[in-house]
């Protein structure tokens, strides 16, 4: 793996202009880890005053419409994200697939959508409790994200992350263990390799997410084809989400 380590807040619908300032510190305190590509995807009012004053970490945006443009009331397209100074877009994350109904052909459309307009995406997969339990979660996360992925990405070492986030690890305190990760990490691998051919398929960057913190960084981010860390809740302060980036600065140096 020659690419940085990548570190993402999701911060989901949490954020008015109040938390500008959690947003410069992030940036700030990137500056003195530039061996980590740090970003944030804050709610969409907040990409363009974050865009404004970030020097250093990227911003962009939790979803996006698959169209260009039209008579969707409340949809925001990837041009409009790209317009708000966003440059990637989260794609698939299981609080849209559960909570808006979205399948993995829309989640094609709108990664498509997004690569389209320039923006970078990071597609999410992950399986139930229910289906790890039953001792299919590799073979469900496989065909989700095969379905859910754009079988044609031009430059996908740069434009393409993939999250590998199991439901039952989102919010909850609990994370699968290193041994349950880095098997799905290296069958993610094979898939992309699969995907899109040797070269860029080992290359792509795949996080883990769901409950990361600074305390389990260090060993998540350690382990075998991790490229980083998608992070939800740990993102919403400079301190913690930072905890997180210097962790994986340190896994970095060794
Ligand atoms: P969490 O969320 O870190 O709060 O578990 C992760 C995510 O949903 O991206």
């Amino acid at each position: 793996m020659t690419q940085r380590p990548y570190i993402v807040g999701n911060w989901k619908m949490h954020g008015t202009r109040a938390m500008l300032s959690e947003a410069r510190a992030i940036d700030r305190a990137a500056q003195r880890h530039m061996k980590v590509e740090v970003a944030i995807a804050p709610p969409y009012t907040l990409i363009h005053p974050v865009h404004r004053e970030a020097e250093q970490i990227a911003v962009g945006a939790q979803d996006c419409h698959e169209h260009d443009g039209g008579a969707h009331t409340g949809d925001i397209s990837a041009a409009m994200i790209a317009d708000a100074g966003g440059k990637f877009v989260i794609l698939g994350h299981s609080e849209r697939r559960e909570g808006h109904g979205e399948k993995d052909a829309l989640i094609r459309a709108k990664a498509e959508s997004a690569l389209a307009a320039g923006l970078r995406i990071i597609m999410c997969c992950g399986e139930s409790g229910e289906t790890r339990d039953k001792g299919n979660a590799v073979a469900f996360v496989k065909k989700q994200l095969k379905a859910s992925l754009p079988k044609e990405i031009e430059e996908p070492v740069e434009k393409l992350t993939v999250a590998y986030e199991p439901i039952w690890a989102i919010g909850t305190g609990k994370t699968a263990t290193l041994e349950d990760i880095a098997e799905m990490h290296g069958e993610i691998r094979k898939l992309l390799v699969s995907l899109y051919g040797e070269e860029a398929g080992s290359e792509v960057r795949i996080l883990y997410g769901g409950s990361v913190k600074p305390e389990n960084a260090a060993e998540i981010i350690g382990t075998a084809e991790v490229g980083g860390a998608l992070v939800g809740g740990a993102s919403l302060t400079a301190d913690s989400f930072m905890g997180i980036a210097m962790a994986a600065t340190e896994s970095v140096e060794g």
